[in-house]
């Protein structure tokens, strides 16, 4: 369901967000014009593993589990982003991502999304550093598993 904000009250909330953080007022503005927050219930699939994904998601508020082949994979909480690996590589959904509470999340298109990095490219940058992390934890993850004696 889309909640009603003022201009104001939007571009204060993006700049909150740490993929925001490093925006100036106009770009802030500029990207309040492109987002509408939108309520989540618990239980909401904002992902799912394995089909085309079109939509952009910013957690402003609730958190969300990550799941691949059913297996849990990660935890996202308040400004933690989702969907863009498809939108960037127009592969499907490499998860499932639900959320397990009700909260808040900033959609875009992929057309917004678009315009999101053609308005300010630093976040493109801050992206590649949460998929860096994300890569990293996973290998780590990855290696820990092969490393164990009983192979899990
Ligand atoms: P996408 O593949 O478009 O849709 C599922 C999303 O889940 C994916 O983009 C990432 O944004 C996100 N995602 C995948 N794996 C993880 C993980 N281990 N931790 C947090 N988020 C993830």
């Amino acid at each position: 369901m889309p909640l009603a904000m003022k201009s104001d009250a939007k571009v204060d909330l993006l700049k909150s967000i740490p993929l925001f953080s490093g925006c100036n007022r106009k770009e802030l503005r500029q990207l309040a014009a492109l987002t509408m927050p939108l309520a989540v219930g618990d239980g909401e699939i904002l992902c799912r593993e394995g089909v085309p994904g079109s939509e952009f998601f910013v957690l402003v508020s609730g958190h969300a589990v990550v799941s691949e082949g059913g297996v849990e994979t990660g935890h996202l909480g308040p400004g933690d982003v989702c969907g863009e690996m498809a939108l960037l590589d127009g592969g499907p959904r490499i998860a499932t991502v639900t959320a397990t509470t009700p909260g808040t999340v900033l959609v875009l298109s992929r057309g917004e999304f678009d315009d999101l990095l053609d308005v300010a490219p630093g976040i493109g940058l801050e992206l590649l550093r949460s998929m860096s992390r994300r890569l990293r934890a996973g290998d780590h993850a990855t290696v820990a598993s092969r490393q164990s004696p009983i192979g899990i």
